[in-house]
């Protein structure tokens, strides 16, 4: 059995996060600069059902029979051996390595498990589709989001755009023109179970308030779309601005993130909002191609601590 190794990008939410979670639609693409990967190599001389699982990065290196089941690697494997209908498998070690920050909105947790299922799998010899690797990273969202929608899981999967409605079949749909987006980085890791239970606190508590502001998420996303179809990125910008202010209504911005959504609109993007679970991680800008370098310094001087430009094509 050779070694077996598999990737995963990570990913931005253009439109809808939140919102997502209680049925409205999203929209979220990969960004192919940051990736986690998973390694599997045969230990030939270990025992069978003996695994090693280093993943250097979080400083573990551990016997997988030493790890609680609710770990995330240990939910991950688990999946695939009881999908594969495997009892015990051959001696192994598996590497994880990601250049995706934690807890910032990129998908880390889901591209660390959609790695690893498909790194295990195709060591088994059964290499998994993409649904099947969705569903299973899915199963895993759950240990880090409590109640996640499953777009992260399915965008990392599937590698490319998606317009996404919780429990409906994924629909990709055309780019007809690639537009520039620039990512800032708070550097303030925030759990997206922490945002997404808050929001639900408020959800509980004002019902009505919530889902008028979930109905206009929703809104703006079906606009987004349309627009990104009809090859008119440009209209995105004031969605994006339109997004945020929504976002920080729902209680899920912080200052860091709104400095660097008004640096970004002050520098000259044409919207910015913040993306994922919010309160920290990541914020997006929508640039003209040679405008984006430019605002990426403007993020840093404004504290951003790491900025990424991706093009989201389709
Ligand atoms: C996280 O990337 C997006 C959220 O909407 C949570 C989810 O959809 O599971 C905040």
């Amino acid at each position: 059995m050779p070694s077996f190794t598999a990737s995963a990008p990570g990913k931005i939410i253009l439109f809808g996060e939140h919102a997502v979670v209680y049925g409205q639609p999203a929209i979220a693409a990969p960004v192919a600069q940051v990736r986690a990967t998973a390694t599997v190599t045969p230990e030939l001389r270990g025992n069978a059902g003996a695994v090693r699982i280093l993943a250097p990065g979080i400083g573990l290196d551990r016997r997988l029979d030493e790890l609680d089941s609710t770990h995330a690697l240990v939910a991950a494997i688990e999946g695939v051996t009881a999908s594969l209908g495997i009892s015990r498998l051959p001696a192994c070690t598996l590497k994880v390595t990601s250049t995706i920050p934690v807890a910032s909105g990129l998908g880390s947790g889901a591209a660390v498990s959609v790695a690893v299922i498909r790194a295990l799998a195709g060591f088994l010899g059964h290499p998994l589709p993409d649904e099947q690797v969705s569903a299973l990273a899915f199963e895993v969202e759950k240990i880090h989001h409590g109640t996640p929608s499953g777009i992260d899981n399915t965008v990392v999967a599937y590698a490319k755009p998606v317009y996404f409605i919780k429990q409906q079949l994924i629909e990709t749909f055309s780019i007809s023109k690639p537009f520039t987006i620039v990512i800032g980085d708070t550097g303030i890791a925030t759990p997206t179970k922490e945002t997404v239970g808050d929001v639900h606190a408020g959800w509980q508590a004002d019902p009505q308030r919530y889902e008028t502001l979930f109905a206009a998420v929703g809104s703006i996303t079906r606009s987004a779309r349309q627009a990104i179809e009809q090859g008119r990125p440009d209209r995105l910008g004031p969605l994006m601005n339109e997004s945020h202010a929504l976002l920080v209504e729902m209680g899920v911005s912080s200052p860091e993130l709104d400095k660097l959504v008004r640096a970004a609109n002050e520098a000259g993007a044409s919207g910015a909002k913040l993306s994922g679970g919010g309160r920290g991680g990541n914020m997006i800008a929508l640039a003209a191609p040679e405008q984006a370098e430019q605002i990426a310094a403007t993020l840093q001087a404004a504290g951003a601590v790491r900025m990424l430009v991706t093009e989201v094509k389709g």
